[in-house]
C-alpha cells in the first residue's frame, strides 16, 4: 500500500470504541446545546444529547424487537427512534403497519437520501404500507425554488429510489401539490395547531412566510397520510433526527385530533398520572385485606388514612410530590367508594359521537356530562373502542406516529456534508469516475506516515472512507466492516488501499445504479405521478 497524505486527523478519541459488527460508536464532542432546526444546516455535534434534550429514545432499546435488522441498524447508523415498538411489534406479528419518508427537490438526490430510500424499500420489504413524497410546496416556499426546477429533481428523486427497489405497485409515491386528501387533511390539522407553537418549535417569526408555515401543517398530513389509507396504524417516519420538530409537532396533533382520551380512574374526580399510582397503591394494599377483593368496600376516606402513612418509592420523584394533592381529593372524595374504572373523557366528539359511545359501552358504566366510565371494560378494549366510534362519525382515530432517525454521513472533506461543496458529498447522478475520484481525495482517519499508521493504527471512527464503508459500500456484507475497521484500528490497513478499494466499490455501486435508474425511466413513466407541473409563480424564501 502506499503512503497518502492526510488533513484533518484529529487526536484520538479516548471514548471511542468499535460496535462488535464494526460500525463505530460515536466519538462527537459534546456540546452544551442542540438545536434541531429543519431548514438550517443538518449537523449534530453528539448525537446522544438528543436522547436527554429531546426525548429521542436509543434505538439500541428497541433493536431486540427486530426480527432481522437492517445493516444500517445494525451499524448503529440508525441511532434513535420514538415508538419504534409499535412498529416493530406489528411486523414481528403480521399486523398492518406503514413507513412514509419526504424528500425536498432542491438538488441532486446523494449518498444521504440513500439511507432514508434503503429504509423505505426495507419496511416495504417487511410488508409495510410504503410511502415516499415529494415536498414540492415546501421547496417552493421555503427554499424558493421555481417549478419546473422542481419537476426536474423530482424525477431524479423518483428515479433513484425506483432503481434502488422501491415497488411502486405496492407502494405509493406522490407530490405535496397533487395529494388533495393530503392537503384538506393539513386544513384540519392546522385547526389544532397555532402561531405561538409555530414560534416556539421552528423560530417562526413576522418574517416568516404564509406558505411555508403551510408547508409545515402540509409535513404533518403527509406524516399521518398512512393512517387514512385503509386504518390507522403503526407508521414508522425514518428521517434525519432534524425533522424531530415535525415528528413531534405531528405526535401532539395526532392526539389533539381524537375525539375522546382514554385513561383510568377510581372515582368520580380525576387523578393525573402520579396520584393514580397513589391512589392504586392504596385501593390494592386495601382491596388484598378484604374476603373478597373484588367486592372490595374500599371508601375514599380509608384511602386516605392508608395514603398518609405511605412513604412513595423515591423515583420517579414525581410520585412523593403528588401525595398532598392525592390526599387531598381522597379526602375531599368522603364516603365515595373507590373501583377502578377505565374513563372515556370527552375531548372533541359531536354530540352523536358521544351518544353513540355511551351506548357502545357493554356492562356497567356511568354517564356523566364529559365523561363516561366503563367498569367491565380493560384499557385497551376501552382503546379499541373510542378508536371504532370515532372512525364510525366522520374522525380520523389516528395513533401517534412513530420515527427513527439516522446519522448524518460526514462529508468527503471533512467537516459536514454539504450539497454547496461538490467535493464534499456524492450525487447518485455522479458519472461513476468522478465518484471513484472523489473517494480518492476524501479526507481520512490515517496518521502522517505509513509508519506511525501501523505502529498507532489509523482513526475508523474520525474517517469518512470508513463511514462510506459502513453506510454504503458494504451492503449486508458485516465481514467487510469489521475487517475495514480492524485492519484500520490495528495498523494493518493503509489509507491509499483503503482508499482504493472504497473507491472501485463506489464506482461499481454508480455504475450500477445509474444502469437501474434507465431502467427505471419506463416505470416512472406508467406511474400516475405528474412531473410536468402547470403551476406558476415564484414561490418564498425562509
Ligand atoms: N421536510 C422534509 C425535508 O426537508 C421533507 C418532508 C416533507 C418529509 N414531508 C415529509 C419528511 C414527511 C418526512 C415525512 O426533507
Ligand atoms: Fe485510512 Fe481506511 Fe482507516 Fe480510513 S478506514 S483511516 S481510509 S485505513
Amino acid at each position: 500500500m502506499t503512503e497518502d497524505t492526510h488533513e484533518g486527523a484529529s487526536p484520538p478519541e479516548p471514548g471511542a470504541t468499535a460496535r462488535p459488527d464494526g460500525g463505530a460508536e460515536p466519538a462527537d464532542e459534546p456540546t452544551a446545546d442542540v438545536t434541531l432546526d429543519p431548514w438550517g444546516s443538518a449537523s449534530v455535534g453528539d448525537y446522544a444529547d438528543l436522547f436527554a434534550e429531546f426525548g429521542i429514545e436509543a434505538f439500541d432499546d428497541v433493536a431486540d424487537d427486530v426480527t432481522d435488522p437492517h445493516y444500517l441498524m445494525r451499524r448503529g447508523v440508525i441511532f434513535g427512534h420514538r415508538e419504534y415498538d409499535a412498529v416493530a411489534e406489528a411486523m414481528a406479528n403480521g399486523e398492518p403497519f406503514a413507513a412514509l419518508s419526504g424528500f425536498m427537490p432542491t438538488g441532486d438526490p446523494h449518498i444521504g437520501h440513500k439511507l432514508v430510500f434503503d429504509e423505505l424499500i426495507w419496511h416495504q420489504q417487511q410488508g409495510g404500507d410504503v410511502f415516499g413524497l415529494i415536498a414540492d410546496l415546501e421547496a417552493h416556499s421555503a427554499r424558493g425554488m421555481s417549478w419546473s426546477e422542481i419537476d426536474d429533481h423530482a424525477r431524479d428523486y423518483l428515479l433513484s429510489l425506483l432503481a434502488l427497489g422501491f415497488d411502486a405497485e405496492d407502494g405509493e409515491l406522490y407530490r405535496q401539490s397533487d395529494n388533495r386528501e393530503v392537503q384538506d387533511l393539513a386544513f384540519e390539522l392546522g385547526s389544532k395547531a397555532n402561531f405561538s407553537e409555530f414560534e416556539a418549535i421552528y423560530g417562526f417569526d413576522g418574517e416568516t412566510n404564509i406558505s411555508h408555515m403551510q408547508s409545515v401543517v402540509t409535513q404533518t398530513a403527509d406524516i399521518l397520510y398512512p393512517q387514512l389509507v385503509d386504518e390507522p396504524k403503526p407508521t414508522v417516519i425514518p428521517v434525519g433526527p432534524d425533522q424531530d420538530p415535525h415528528v413531534r409537532l405531528t405526535r401532539d396533533l395526532a392526539v389533539r385530533m381524537r375525539y375522546f382520551k382514554v385513561t383510568e380512574a377510581f372515582a368520580s374526580f380525576e387523578l393525573d398520572d402520579d396520584e393514580r399510582g397513589l391512589v392504586r397503591a392504596a385501593y390494592d394494599a386495601l382491596a388484598a385485606d378484604a374476603d373478597d377483593p373484588d367486592a372490595a368496600d374500599v371508601r375514599c376516606v380509608r384511602a386516605a388514612e392508608w395514603l398518609a402513612d405511605y412513604e412513595p418509592p423515591a423515583e420517579p420523584a414525581s410520585l412523593a410530590a403528588a401525595k398532598p394533592t392525592a390526599l387531598e381529593k381522597l379526602r375531599a372524595g368522603g364516603k365515595e367508594p373507590l373501583r377502578p374504572r377505565v374513563r372515556f373523557l370527552d375531548r372533541n366528539a359531536t354530540d352523536e359521537a358521544f351518544e353513540a359511545l355511551i351506548e357502545a359501552v357493554e356492562g356497567e358504566k356511568r354517564v356523566f356530562d364529559e365523561h363516561v366510565d366503563a367498569f367491565d371494560l380493560t384499557r385497551e378494549e376501552a382503546e379499541a373502542l373510542a378508536r371504532e366510534v370515532e372512525l364510525d362519525h366522520d374522525g380520523f382515530g389516528f395513533r401517534q406516529p412513530s420515527s427513527i432517525y439516522h446519522r448524518f454521513i460526514s462529508g468527503l472533506t471533512g467537516g459536514k456534508m454539504s450539497s454547496s461543496i461538490p467535493a464534499s458529498h456524492i450525487s447518485l447522478l455522479d458519472a461513476p469516475e468522478d465518484g471513484y475520484d472523489k473517494v480518492k481525495a476524501a479526507t481520512t482517519g490515517g496518521r502522517s506516515t505509513a509508519e506511525e499508521q501501523r505502529e498507532l493504527g489509523g482513526e475508523a471512527d474520525e474517517c469518512p472512507v470508513y463511514e462510506l464503508y459502513a453506510y454504503l459500500l458494504a451492503g449486508d456484507d458485516d465481514e467487510l466492516t469489521k475487517t475495514v475497521y480492524s485492519e484500520c484500528v490495528n495498523g494493518e490497513r493503509l489509507c491509499g488501499g483503503c482508499k482504493e478499494q472504497a473507491a472501485e466499490l463506489m464506482s461499481e455501486f454508480l455504475a450500477d445504479h445509474q444502469e437501474k435508474r434507465a431502467e427505471a425511466e419506463a416505470v416512472l413513466e406508467d406511474l400516475d405521478i405528474d412531473l410536468d407541473s402547470d403551476r406558476r409563480g415564484t414561490g418564498g424564501e425562509h
